[in-house]
């Protein structure tokens, strides 16, 4: 069973991203040296109720594991139900408790980041799903709901609550994902803490993440829109363009065996981030976007890699 205090340390692990962190995207960072992969969140109610959509969004390939799966809610009892459901169902090797989505759509109802301004309700919450299950209980959150400093006084309430690690997003929801992340807080987190964290916030580079383990001393770091279209991220290496043709390839066959065709329309908005880094006309961005076969995207990068051939 997972031991966050065990695991080797740094733990460098890929952030839950609504809509990116699914088996596929997990795949592929594991491949590359992510130490533990979060799932997006899936709402407990949701899970409760048998959705059967939300059902699907749980699946783990064994390759990824350790898998943490994130759980968002506000309901003691329901989050523990939905805990049990889950492991029955994908038997992740961690939940973890979203405390820290800012989107309107999430804190209206109470969720996410607005557990934040109800530390007792936030660790009833944990109490619950502790009991609900042996594996570890996590949680992720930000520094605060509108102050920087809330979470000194909000995280020992968590770890009290019996939290095995939390998260830290180093921005407040009032600042959603702008500004500078704030490391300096997580290090003075950290400190008041026995339980391992996990640093978040800002990392874009390799080197990011060894200033930001050095600022917080952290037991390791979330990668989060860092891994976008930079799976490799999570390794020493930057691949040639040849390379990350072959990884964009990789990756679009493990969505259409996950979803079908669809997966490349899903895989849509991996390749705006994969294409960040890569020299390209606009004929081939707005023919990326029509891409519905396999075939199709093979041709189109097969073509981008002779363009670039013939320009150096
Ligand atoms: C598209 C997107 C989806 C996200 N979805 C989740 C989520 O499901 N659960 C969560 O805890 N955080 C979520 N986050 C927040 C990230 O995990 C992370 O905390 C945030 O992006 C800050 O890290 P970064 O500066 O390295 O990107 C999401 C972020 C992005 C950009």
């Amino acid at each position: 069973m997972l031991n966050w205090k065990k695991l080797k340390k740094p733990i460098i692990a890929l952030a839950p991203m609504a809509d990116y962190t699914d088996e596929p995207f997990g795949l592929m960072c594991k491949k590359f040296g992510a130490q533990v992969i979060f799932r997006e969140m899936v709402s407990a109610d949701a899970i409760a109720h048998g959705n059967a959509k939300t059902f699907k969004m749980l699946a783990i390939n064994k390759k990824e594991r350790p898998v943490i799966q994130q759980i968002f809610g506000n309901d003691p009892k329901i989050m523990a139900e939905a805990t049990k459901i889950i492991c029955k169902i994908s038997a992740p090797d961690g939940i973890d408790i979203n405390m820290g989505c800012p989107m309107q759509k999430v804190v209206k109802n109470f969720h996410g980041a607005a557990l934040m301004k109800d530390a007792a309700l936030a660790a009833t919450i944990v109490k619950e799903v502790k009991k609900a299950v042996k594996i570890p209980v996590s949680v992720k959150t930000r520094l605060g709901w509108e102050k920087k400093d809330e979470i000194l006084s909000f995280a020992p309430i968590i770890e009290k609550a019996g939290a095995d690690l939390i998260s830290i997003h180093g921005r407040t929801k009032k600042q959603g994902y702008a500004g500078e992340a704030n490391w300096k807080i997580i290090a003075q987190t950290k400190k008041l803490l026995k339980i391992p964290v996990l640093a978040n916030g800002g990392i874009f580079t390799r080197e990011d993440v060894n200033k930001c383990l050095t600022a917080t001393n952290a037991d390791g770091v979330l990668i989060a829109r860092g891994a976008l279209g930079n799976p490799w991220i999570f390794s020493d290496t930057t691949p040639t363009l040849e390379e990350t043709i072959k990884i964009i390839l990789q990756h679009a066959a493990l969505q259409v065996k996950q979803y079908g065709d669809y997966g490349l329309i899903l895989l849509r908005k991996h390749l705006v981030f994969y294409f960040k880094g890569i020299p390209h006309n606009k004929i081939i961005k707005t023919k990326l976007n029509q891409v519905s076969i396999l075939s199709q995207l093979e041709n189109l990068l097969a073509e981008l890699l002779t363009e670039q051939h013939n320009i150096t």
